[in-house]
């Protein structure tokens, strides 16, 4: 049996590109973990986060499952991405998602913040 995505289950959505990212990067959860552990030891629980070229949000999602005290801005130029990091972050206001091309010089002033206390991203491309 083929199994299908559709409409707005958003966590279908994610797992559906988790999958796919797998394929390309087989130890990419590890990565995250790893990831996670050096925010957390260098900047404690409640770290504010620039996930940039955030995709659907893996790297947020990952952040706030561990540390709920955390705050994510994801950055994408993606709108299909971004569509389902919005289904899915919808109603959690630690989260802001920003449409922006990080090759354009000027992206950094669509952000809400000024500073950050991490900066995370994975296999941008
Ligand atoms: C392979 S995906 C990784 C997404 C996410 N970080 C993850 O690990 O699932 C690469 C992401 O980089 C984004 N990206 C690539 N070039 C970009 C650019 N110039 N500006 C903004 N986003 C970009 C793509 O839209 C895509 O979401």
């Amino acid at each position: 049996m083929t199994e299908t995505t559709a409409g707005s289950d958003w966590q279908a959505w994610q797992h559906s590109w988790d999958r796919q990212q797998e394929w390309y990067m087989p130890d990419r959860e590890e990565r995250f973990r790893v990831m996670l552990d050096m925010v957390e030891a260098l900047v404690g629980p409640e770290p504010r986060v620039l996930d940039l070229a955030c995709g659907t949000g893996s790297i947020t999602a990952r952040l706030l499952r561990r540390l709920p005290g955390a705050t994510s801005v994801g950055v994408d130029q993606d709108p299909a991405l971004l569509t389902i990091a919005e289904g899915t972050f919808a109603s959690d206001e630690r989260v802001t998602l920003v449409t922006a091309d990080l090759k354009d010089p000027g992206w950094t002033r669509r952000l809400p913040h000024s500073s950050y206390d991490a900066v995370l991203t994975g296999n941008v491309r």
